[in-house]
C-alpha cells in the first residue's frame, strides 16, 4: 500500500502493455480468442489432469513453459460470499490464530499497547505497524521455535497516533518507531504460538537505528551530509527476501513519501523527480520537526539517498547492524527472491513497484559460498541487470554497469549510476511494467513476478484486458542458462479479468510465493470483485487456483512465511479497515465497536495436520 499516484517514469521506453496488446492481438487474429491467445504461447497449455485432477475447477489460462507438474491443492476453498465479511476467514478444513498485532510488547515490562500510541519509548520496545514481507528463521531442528522478521510498511498518522498530523518531535518519533522491522521470537506451546520474551534475539529496528552501508556506493558522497550524521534507519519496509546464508532482507519502497519541505524556493533535481522525491511527500509531515526529513534543510540534501536500498538484517544477532546492500541498486524495492544458479551464483529478482518502472536481477559475481568464506557478501559484488521483455515471447536483461558506454558518459562511476538506478534503466531501453511487485523463484525454475495494476492507461479497448488494468496479471519467466542468463523466454502466468465471475475471481495479485512442492501463493492488495475483502489463493503451475483465505474490510494480505515443515505458514493483514474501527475491530470479531483495528499476523495451519496448501 501507500501507493505512490505519481507518474515519475518520463522516458520514451515502450511500455509494457503496448507490446501484451501487440501479441494478444496478434495471436487474437490468429487463434480466435483471448483465452488462447494467453494459454500457451511457447510450449503447449496445461492439460485437463494438470488443472487439478478434474475437480470441476475451470480452464487455466497460464500458459507453460517449462514441466511443472501440478502439486495437490485439495483443500475446501472460501467462497466468495463468504470472502466478504466483517471478519476474517480460511478454508473450513484450516484453523487459524491471529497472534503480534501492532503493540505487542517484545520485552519484559512493556504494556500490551491500548488505543492509540502515545509513548516512542515503548513503541520501540513493541511490534510496529504494517505488517508486511517477513520470514521465520527456525531453530535448528524445531518446526516450533524461532526468529520470525517482519516488515512494518507504514500506518496512518490518523491511525497511529489519532490525529491527523503529528504535532510536535514526540509526535514524529512515535511515527518512525512504529515503522521498521521486528525480529520476534515465536515459541509453539500447547499448540499456540507465543513470543518468548525472554528470549535476547527480540529486537526493533526503526527509522532511527544505526544502520551501514556496504558495496559500491558505501562511503561515497552520495550518501553523505556534509554535516556528516551517521546514517540511520530504514523506512517503508515492504516485501523481503531470504538469503541462503541464513539472513533476511528487508526491502524499502516508498521512501520519498516520507521527505518534504516548507521552503518555496526548492525544486527537485531530475535525479530526486525520478523517485518522486518532492516538497510534500505522502502528508507525514516529518520534516516539520525532524530536519532530516526536510529536503531544503542545510546540511541534509543527501539523506534522501540513504533510503531506497535492500538491507540485510541478521536474525540471530541482535547487536548486529542492519546493512545496505547498494550493489542491488536503488529504487522503490518492492521485495527480492533469491536463488542458487548456475556456477552457484546468487541470483536475485526484484521489482520496483511504481506505475511503468522495472524489474530488474543482480547475479553474484562469484560461487556464494566462496564469496561468504573469504569474508565477502555475495550481495556486494555481481553485475545488475534490468530487463526488456519482447513482443515474441523472448526477453533480455540488459545490464546496468559502466561497460555500458552510455551508462559510463552520463554517471562516469558505478556509485553514481546505482544512486539513479532508475535513470540507468531508463537509458538502457527497460521495459516500463504495471508496477512489479512481489517476485518468486517456482522450484521448476521458473520465475514469477505480479504486476499489480496500472490505473493510468486512458485508452479503453475492449479486446485489451490490460488497457486500462486495473486488476493485474502475473508474468511467468524461463531464465536461460541456469538463472544467470542474459537472455530468458516469457508467458503470462494469469490475467486477472479473464478470472471475473469465476469462483477464484480476485484482482491487484501483490504478494507471490512458491513453495517447495510448486503451489504457488497469491495475496492481493486493491478492490476486490464483487465486494470480496483482500485475500490469498493458491495455484498450481497450469492457473488452476482456489481461495484459501480471505481478510477483512479495508485490509491488504500480505507477507507469508513457513515453518520448514510447511505446516504452519504466517501471513499478515495490514492496515485492516484503513484504521477506522467502523470498517472492522481486527483482531477483535466484528465492526463498529470502540477497538482500534490493528495490523496483526495469521497463523495457519491445516487441521488434519498436513502442509499449507494441500
Ligand atoms: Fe508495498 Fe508495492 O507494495
Ligand atoms: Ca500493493
Ligand atoms: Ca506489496
Amino acid at each position: 500500500m501507500t501507493v505512490d499516484d505519481d507518474v515519475v517514469n518520463p522516458s520514451p521506453n515502450r511500455p509494457f502493455e503496448d507490446i501484451l496488446r501487440a501479441r494478444i492481438s496478434r495471436r487474437g487474429a490468429m487463434a480466435g480468442g483471448l483465452a488462447a491467445a494467453t494459454a500457451g504461447f511457447i510450449g503447449t497449455g496445461g492439460t485437463a489432469a494438470a488443472q487439478g485432477g478434474g475437480d470441476g475447477s475451470q480452464a487455466a489460462t497460464g500458459g507453460q513453459l517449462g514441466t511443472a507438474s501440478a502439486p495437490r491443492i485439495d483443500f475446501t476453498p472460501v467462497s466468495k460470499a463468504d470472502a466478504a465479511g466483517v471478519d476474517p476467514v480460511v478454508s473450513e478444513d484450516y484453523d487459524m490464530q491471529v497472534l503480534i498485532p501492532w503493540g505487542t510488547p517484545l520485552k519484559e515490562g512493556i504494556p500490551e499497547l491500548a488505543g492509540h500510541q502515545t509513548s516512542a519509548f515503548n513503541q520501540r520496545r513493541q511490534v510496529g505497524i504494517g505488517h508486511d514481507g517477513m520470514w521465520f528463521f527456525a531453530d535448528e531442528g524445531t518446526n516450533d521455535k524461532g526468529v520470525l522478521c517482519i516488515n512494518h510498511e507504514f500506518g496512518f498518522t490518523g491511525h497511529v497516533l489519532g490525529k491527523s498530523a503529528p504535532e510536535n518531535l514526540d509526535d514524529v518519533r512515535i511515527m518512525q518507531a512504529a515503522h521498521g522491522v521486528s525480529c520476534i521470537v515465536l515459541e509453539k506451546v500447547n499448540g499456540e504460538w507465543q513470543v518468548d520474551l525472554d528470549d535476547p534475539r527480540n529486537r526493533r529496528i526503526h527509522v532511527r537505528t544505526p544502520v551501514e552501508f556496504s558495496g559500491p556506493v558505501a562511503g561515497k558522497k552520495f550518501l553523505r551530509p556534509s554535516r556528516g550524521q551517521r546514517a540511520r534507519g530504514t523506512l517503508n519496509n515492504c516485501a523481503n527476501g531470504y538469503t541462503p546464508w541464513g539472513t533476511y532482507l528487508t526491502c524499502e519502497e516508498n521512501f520519498n513519501g516520507y521527505f518534504g519541505t516548507e521552503d518555496e524556493t526548492w525544486e527537485p533535481s531530475a535525479a530526486k523527480d525520478r523517485y518522486g522525491v518532492n516538497a510534500n511527500g505522502f502528508g507525514y509531515n516529518w520534516h516539520l520537526f525532524d530536519p532530516r526529513f526536510d529536503v531544503a534543510a542545510p546540511g541534509h540534501s543527501r539523506q534522501v539517498n540513504r533510503f531506497g536500498w535492500i538491507v540485510e538484517i541478521d536474525p540471530q544477532d541482535p547487536d548486529a547492524p542492519p546493512v545496505k546492500r547498494t550493489a542491488l541498486g536503488r529504487f522503490k524495492h518492492e521485495g527480492i527472491a533469491l536463488t542458487v544458479g548456475k556456477n552457484g551464483r546468487v541470483v536475485g529478482y526484484m521489482g520496483d513497484d511504481q506505475r511503468f518502472d522495472y524489474m530488474y536481477k543482480f547475479i553474484s559475481a562469484d560461487n556464494w559460498e566462496d564469496m561468504v568464506a573469504r569474508g565477502e557478501s555475495p550481495l556486494d559484488r555481481g553485475v545488475l541487470y534490468v530487463a526488456k521483455f519482447n513482443e515474441d515471447g523472448t526477453g533480455e536483461w540488459l545490464k546496468l554497469n559502466m561497460k555500458v558506454p552510455a551508462l559510463k558518459a552520463a554517471f562516469g562511476t558505478k556509485a553514481r549510476m546505482l544512486v539513479n538506478t532508475r535513470l540507468a534503466a531508463d537509458i538502457v531501453g527497460a521495459t516500463p511494467m504495471d508496477r512489479p511487485e512481489w517476485t518468486t523463484v517456482h522450484p521448476d525454475g521458473e520465475v514469477y513476478v505480479t504486476l499489480t495494476n496500472n490505473t493510468r492507461r486512458t485508452e479503453p479497448n475492449a479486446a485489451n484486458p490490460l488497457v486500462p488494468n486495473p486488476n493485474g496479471h502475473i508474468i511467468k519467466i524461463q531464465d536461460r542458462n541456469e538463472n544467470i542468463g542474459k537472455t530468458f523466454i516469457w508467458d503470462f502466468f494469469v490475467i486477472a479479468d479473464d478470472r471475473a465471475g469465476t469462483p477464484e475471481a480476485f484482482g491487484s495479485p501483490d504478494g507471490l510465493w512458491a513453495d517447495s512442492d510448486g503451489r504457488i501463493f497469491i495475496q492481493t492488495d486493491g478492490s476486490q470483485p464483487e465486494d470480496m475483502n483482500d485475500q490469498m489463493l493458491v495455484a498450481n503451475p497450469f492457473g488452476h487456483m482456489r481461495r484459501l483465505f480471505a481478510g477483512v474490510p479495508g485490509c491488504e494480505v500480505t507477507g507469508i512465511a513457513v515453518t520448514p515443515d510447511q505446516r504452519t505458514m504466517f501471513i499478515n493483514l495490514q492496515h485492516p479497515g484503513n484504521g477506522d474501527p467502523e470498517r472492522t475491530n481486527f483482531p477483535v470479531p466484528g465492526a463498529g465497536g470502540p477497538e482500534i483495528p490493528r495490523d496483526a499476523t495469521i497463523a495457519l495451519s491445516r487441521k488434519d495436520g498436513r502442509k499449507v496448501g494441500r
